[in-house]
């Protein structure tokens, strides 16, 4: 078999739409849904998500307020700039972008956001709520993929589900989402990680597999059952020295190999990274709806 590419740009690209026909509705009744971005330092990676990010939020009408700090910015001043965006009206979300410098308390900066603009989903608040299936923000990357799997018909309902890696940004909440007692979940998840005994047999009961482990090659065509959906959440870079800049990314599964045995396969990049950035504007008009119904 020879797997059918799901195409995380195009499905992107269809939510962006519906979203951009949302936030219009918004502007009719006076209102226009606000992200206050924030980056300290100047990590090239992470210059390049939040250019992404605004670029985005621009394109569907959305107002974004870019807050870019030196590195050597205090925890004081970057808890005071989360305060003032947490009593701004005019701010519906607050993305803090990750990692921050290692003088800042990370874990601080993120229980400062209102949980209520926390559009990251990284608020322990909304991660909670997540848990115990109460209405919450959703993280990013694994509502992003939950909605390709819907988008492209994979049924979820009691599938098996074999999850590679045990992150607090996608392993732990994806895993969670799944096993939820909604259209969105009722799967049976497994959740491997660097401690687990024979990943390959877990791996191999698996109808959808969700790679997000972090390294090249995690999931190799030997693992893989015939006919298996594989959503891969890896982006690596990889020295190729025929490429101008030096490097190619890759995700954590062995993607030529393993499409000749799933039926349905991400690409990267293409999968699953478009879909990240979609859902931090669908959060984003989430807020604002919630913000105005209030
Ligand atoms: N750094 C890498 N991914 C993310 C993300 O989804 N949100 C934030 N805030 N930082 C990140």
């Amino acid at each position: 078999m020879t797997a059918k590419i799901i195409d995380g740009k195009q499905v992107a690209a269809d939510m962006r739409a519906e979203l951009k026909d949302k936030v219009a509705e918004l502007k009719t009744q006076g209102v226009v849904p606000g992200l206050a971005v924030i980056l300290v330092g100047d990590d090239p990676a992470s210059k390049s998500y939040v250019t992404a990010k605004e670029k985005a939020c621009e394109e569907i009408g959305i107002y974004s307020d870019d807050n870019r700090l030196p590195d050597d910015t205090s925890e004081e001043d970057l808890l005071a700039l989360v305060e003032k965006c947490n009593n701004d009206p005019k701010i519906n979300g607050i993305l803090v972008q990750l990692p921050l410098p290692k003088h800042i308390d990370e874990d601080k900066v993120l229980l400062a956001i209102d949980p209520a603009k926390d559009v990251d989903g990284f608020h322990p608040v909304n991660v909670g709520k997540m848990v115990v299936g109460q209405d919450a923000f959703l993280p990013c990357t694994p509502h992003g993929v939950i909605q390709l799997l819907l988008r492209n018909d994979v049924p979820l309902e009691g599938a098996e589900v074999v999850v590679v890696g045990r992150s607090n940004i996608v392993g732990k909440p994806v895993a969670n989402m799944l096993i939820q007692k909604a259209a969105t979940g009722n799967a049976t998840v497994t959740v491997c990680h660097t401690r687990t005994k024979n990943m390959a047999e877990h791996v191999k009961r698996a109808d959808i597999i969700i790679a997000a482990a972090g390294w090249p090659n995690t999931v190799t065509a030997d693992m893989v059952k015939d006919g298996a959906v594989v959503i891969d959440v890896g982006v690596n870079r990889v020295e190729d020295a025929t490429k101008k800049r030096g490097y190619r990314l890759v995700g954590d599964v062995d993607f030529e190999a393993v499409k000749e045995k799933a039926s349905l396969i991400t690409p990267v990049p293409g999968g699953v990274g478009p879909m990240t950035i979609t859902m931090l504007l669908y959060n984003t008009v989430l807020s604002a709806e919630k913000a105005m119904a209030k």
